[in-house]
């Protein structure tokens, strides 16, 4: 962890300041989501980086848990809330490995730009699957490389070890699908706004 985690401490200003790449994209996957909370709901974000998609979905939620393993992007991300004058978000410091809370805390788990960055994303999406609720709801957006950047499997590890690259997997929307649904998961809706572009899946854990 202290490894990835001092990339991304390394890069959270700049990430933050990036403008989102397809904004037209983003606000629908919001509004999808949206469309999932009811009042009173338990959130949990992993790899929340700077903050925005928590402090978006903030008011319609009792209290979202953001986590992530950039001291970097917490701080970035706190700013941003207190700013916003939002209160119901707890900012902590931890991956989705280690993130320690009883089983069935949560409504919705949001990992939004994160699957293809674990070393083990099976574990991770069985580690979500434990801490839903029955009836709850996995919101991920996942870049699949393996359908449009194959050449990436050979080329991130080299990226990764002159520090220009976190760890990134190379793998399929097939693939990432088989994992959920190995899980125990439902798929409800998925969507891919383009070529190349992240794969939005609204996953339901059966109630
Ligand atoms: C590409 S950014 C995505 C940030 C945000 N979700 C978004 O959509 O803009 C990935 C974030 O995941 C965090 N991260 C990487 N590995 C993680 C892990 N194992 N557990 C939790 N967060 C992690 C990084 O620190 C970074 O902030």
């Amino acid at each position: 962890m202290d490894r990835e985690s001092r990339f991304w401490d390394r890069i959270a200003r700049r990430y933050a300041r990036r403008p989102v790449a397809d904004e037209a994209s983003y606000r629908k996957k919001l509004e999808i989501t949206r469309g999932l909370f009811r009042p009173g709901m338990e959130v949990l974000e992993f790899g929340c980086g700077s903050g925005a998609t928590a402090i978006a979905h903030a008011p319609h939620a009792r209290h979202i848990q953001a986590i992530d393993i950039s001291r970097a992007m917490l701080d970035i991300a706190r700013g941003k809330a207190a700013a916003a004058g939002v209160t119901n978000i707890t900012f902590e410091r931890a991956g989705i490995d280690d993130y320690a809370v009883a089983d069935g805390s949560y409504d919705i788990v949001l990992g939004l730009s994160i699957l293809h960055l674990l070393a083990d994303r099976d574990a991770a999406i069985a580690k979500v699957h434990r801490l839903l609720k029955p009836g709850g709801f996995f919101v991920t957006s996942t870049t699949c490389l393996g359908d449009s950047m194959r050449w990436m499997k050979a080329l991130a590890p080299i990226g990764r070890a002159v520090g220009l690259m976190p760890l990134v997997k190379v793998f399929t929307a097939k693939q990432l699908e088989a994992s959920l649904t190995g899980a125990g998961f439902a798929i409800e809706q998925n969507w891919q706004p383009g070529k190349g572009k992240a794969v939005f899946i609204v996953a339901h854990k059966p109630g």
